[in-house]
């Protein structure tokens, strides 16, 4: 395991245990969190329901097929959305068993049984080649320690046809949240330089995929790409 891997499971470790405050951000809801979402994250009242929709833009609810969910953190943003994918087989894999303890929870609370929890690391995923039609990734790009041979991997595993679909964070967009980044969320682990911008991040989508479609909500980028 390298330096940042450690690194970075350490600082997610400390997410996971403290979980209620992570979900309250990530859903907008508490307090704390939805200062974070306005000041941090830059993402005041329609953004953040725009970043949503940009983050499941590749996914229909209806969803039929294998889907893949790397990383999925504490679920807090995913798996509301399972819950009418019944005929689908759902693998959702962190990292992180913290992270993942807190989504087994959260699965659990919404009866959503059929689920696969797994830990795993997108670098060297534990798949065969084309085992998957679709993969989203919600602000995974920005954590990754190895983003190369994440999108390598994540590209390995889907079938050809299929779908890279999610968000991350993009540098060059937003000054303040670029600077809280730079200060905060590097250094302590929960996302990891370098960061490409929504032009060079669509660069290397382009030369992995037949079909690259990029869009932007404040500092972050939405891509759906096709195999
Ligand atoms: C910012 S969180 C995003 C989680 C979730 N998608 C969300 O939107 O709440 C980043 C996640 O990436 C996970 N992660 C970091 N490095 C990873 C790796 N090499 N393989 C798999 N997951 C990783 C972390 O454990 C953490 O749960």
């Amino acid at each position: 395991m390298s330096e940042r891997n450690t690194i970075v499971r350490k600082a997610y470790a400390l997410v996971g245990r403290l979980a209620s405050h992570y979900d309250g951000m990530m859903q907008n809801e508490s307090l704390l969190g939805r200062l974070a979402i306005r000041f941090l994250w830059q993402l005041d009242g329609e953004k953040y329901a725009a970043f949503l929709r940009q983050a499941f833009q590749g996914l229909s609810k209806d969803f039929v097929g294998d889907l893949l969910e790397i990383p999925v953190g504490t679920g807090a943003l995913s798996l509301p959305y399972y819950k009418d994918m019944n005929a689908s087989s759902i693998t959702c894999m962190d990292y992180s068993e913290e992270m993942l303890a807190r989504a087994r929870k959260y699965g659990n609370e919404l009866g959503l049984h059929a689920i696969h929890f797994q830990q795993g690391d997108v670098s060297a995923l534990p798949f065969e080649n084309d085992s998957f039609d679709c993969v989203l990734s919600i602000d995974g790009l920005h954590a990754f320690p190895q983003k190369e041979s994440a999108l390598t991997e994540i590209h390995r595993v889907l079938q050809r046809g299929g779908t890279f679909t999610g968000c991350c964070y993009v540098r060059g967009e937003n000054a303040i949240t670029d600077r809280f980044i730079k200060c905060f969320c590097a250094p302590c682990g929960f996302f990891t330089p370098p960061f490409d911008t929504e032009s060079s991040l669509e660069e290397k989508l382009k030369g992995l995929y037949s079909e690259v479609t990029m869009t932007s909500v404040g500092s972050f980028a939405g891509f759906l790409c096709k195999k």
